[in-house]
């Protein structure tokens, strides 16, 4: 899968870069690419963002700034880049991000992601030149560049080869091998700590029993 990452600051993915799913992501072939809206700004000291239209506090991230670097970066026409593939605009109004958008977009061969900064897009950002909005929660962030991280991580851990059994990413919280649910809990060593114990069964050895124990868990998570 190759991402690509439209940013006013993308030094802040170097700590991203860093973390081992990530890397394993990499080496396992995925391409991440970063690309800076400033350095394909052709305004007078490089502007990105402008005053609302209409007033009020803030600044808005220009939509012909934003055209502008996905076309240098792409070298073709946005309205091209948006055809060939997912362009997400990172907004907090966006649709909410949960495990089946995860699931969609991690079977794309290709996502761009745009953050924005300040008060947000203009919109002709988010009608014109992306495919989709995303929102990871419903409370304001000051950019869009932690979404983008959370967004990458969650993704790329759906992918062969970002973590270390395979088997990880597919029973897991909120995927359709536990119904949708939360995860069941988990513990290890040592078996009992200052009187708090482990529950019995997982140190029974019965895989069966296990397994109905840990579904059981994760169904009654999912109604509390
Ligand atoms: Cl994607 N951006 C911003 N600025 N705030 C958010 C968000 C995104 N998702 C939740 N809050």
């Amino acid at each position: 899968m190759q991402i690509d990452v439209f940013t006013l600051f993308p030094d802040w993915f170097g700590w991203f870069e860093g973390q081992r799913h990530v890397a394993n992501a990499r080496a396992a072939g995925h391409e991440l690419r970063y690309a800076s809206y400033r350095d394909h700004s052709e305004l007078s000291g490089r502007q990105v963002d402008d005053t609302p239209f209409g007033g009020g506090a803030g600044m808005v991230l220009r939509v012909d700034v934003v055209d502008a670097a996905i076309q240098g970066f792409y070298g073709r026409d946005s309205l091209d880049v948006r055809r060939e593939r997912r362009v997400v605009a990172l907004t907090a109004s966006g649709r909410v991000l949960d495990d089946a958008l995860v699931d969609e977009l991690a079977r794309e061969p290709a996502l761009t992601l745009l953050s924005g900064r300040y008060e947000g897009f203009d919109e002709r950002v988010v009608e014109n030149l992306a495919t989709d909005a995303v929102s990871i929660g419903r409370y304001v962030l000051s950019g869009g560049e932690l979404a983008a991280m959370v967004l990458v991580d969650a993704v790329l851990r759906k992918l062969p080869g970002s973590l270390g059994h395979e088997e990880s990413a597919v029973e897991e919280s909120f995927s359709a091998a536990l119904e949708g649910a939360p995860e069941y809990p988990h513990y290890t060593r040592p078996a009992e700590y200052r009187g708090w114990k482990v529950p019995d069964v997982l140190l029974t050895g019965h895989h069966e029993r296990i397994r109905e124990w840990r579904l059981e868990q994760s169904r009654r998570r999912d109604k509390a």
